[in-house]
């Protein structure tokens, strides 16, 4: 039997970096021979992906509550993926995931335990690295985007949130990273993390907030 992959997801705050960093993670497996695949969520090229494409770009409205769905939904119909994927030796690094479902649509006033449920289950993280900035800081990289979450009050909230839910992980399974620093240290950050996992675990796939 092959070692399984490791499921890793990188989660982050809008102008954290974290697009650079999953690239940057990605390359340096590749670079070491590490069989590996690359995830990201909202994964927009699905039917369900597109929905939240066009509400992400506020070209429609859809009831909190339902866009929250949505955002599960696109998960769910990549779960049977990551999971063959992982069985057959394949590392999964994951471009956000579950939490940020979780943390952003709590910071829009919906109930915590609500949003958690449909998540419940889900293919569960090896290890989940969450870079953080404080928005000041974000602020001076430029400024939030164009898109519907990209405001300093929101972004607040849910950092907040996301600190909440790290504190139910323990130490090895959460990792929180200070992103405010310079590329290359974050980068180390992360590859000290994850690189203990990459080679394979013989542990079974955990499941989330199962
Ligand atoms: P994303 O496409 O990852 O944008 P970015 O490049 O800024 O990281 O995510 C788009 C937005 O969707 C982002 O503001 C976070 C939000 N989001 C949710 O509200 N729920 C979710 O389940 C996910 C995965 C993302």
């Amino acid at each position: 039997m092959v070692n399984r992959g490791a499921f890793i997801v990188i989660e982050g705050l809008d102008r954290s970096g974290k697009t650079t960093q999953v690239a940057t993670l990605h390359t340096r497996l590749e670079a070491e021979r590490i069989p590996v695949k690359l995830l990201k969520f909202p994964d927009r090229t699905t039917a369900i992906g597109s929905m939240i494409d066009s509400y992400l770009r506020s070209q429609s409205e859809l009831d909190d509550r339902a866009i929250h769905l949505l955002f599960s939904a696109n998960r769910w119909e990549l779960a049977t993926t990551i999971e063959q994927l992982l069985a057959q030796g394949t590392t999964v690094v994951c471009d956000r995931y579950a939490f940020s479902g979780v943390a952003f649509s709590t910071a829009k006033g919906l109930p915590l335990d609500w949003c958690r449920s449909p998540e419940v289950s889900l293919p569960g993280p090896d290890i989940t690295l969450f870079l953080d900035i404080a928005p000041e800081k974000a602020r001076e990289r430029g400024g939030y985007g164009e898109e519907r979450y990209e405001k300093e009050e929101l972004q607040r909230k849910v950092r907040s949130i996301f600190s909440e839910i790290a504190a139910e992980f323990d130490q090895k399974a959460w990792v929180t990273i200070d992103a405010g620093r310079a590329r290359e240290a974050v980068a180390e950050d992360i590859w000290n993390s994850v690189s203990p996992l990459v080679t394979g675990l013989t542990y079974p796939m955990q499941r989330l907030w199962g």
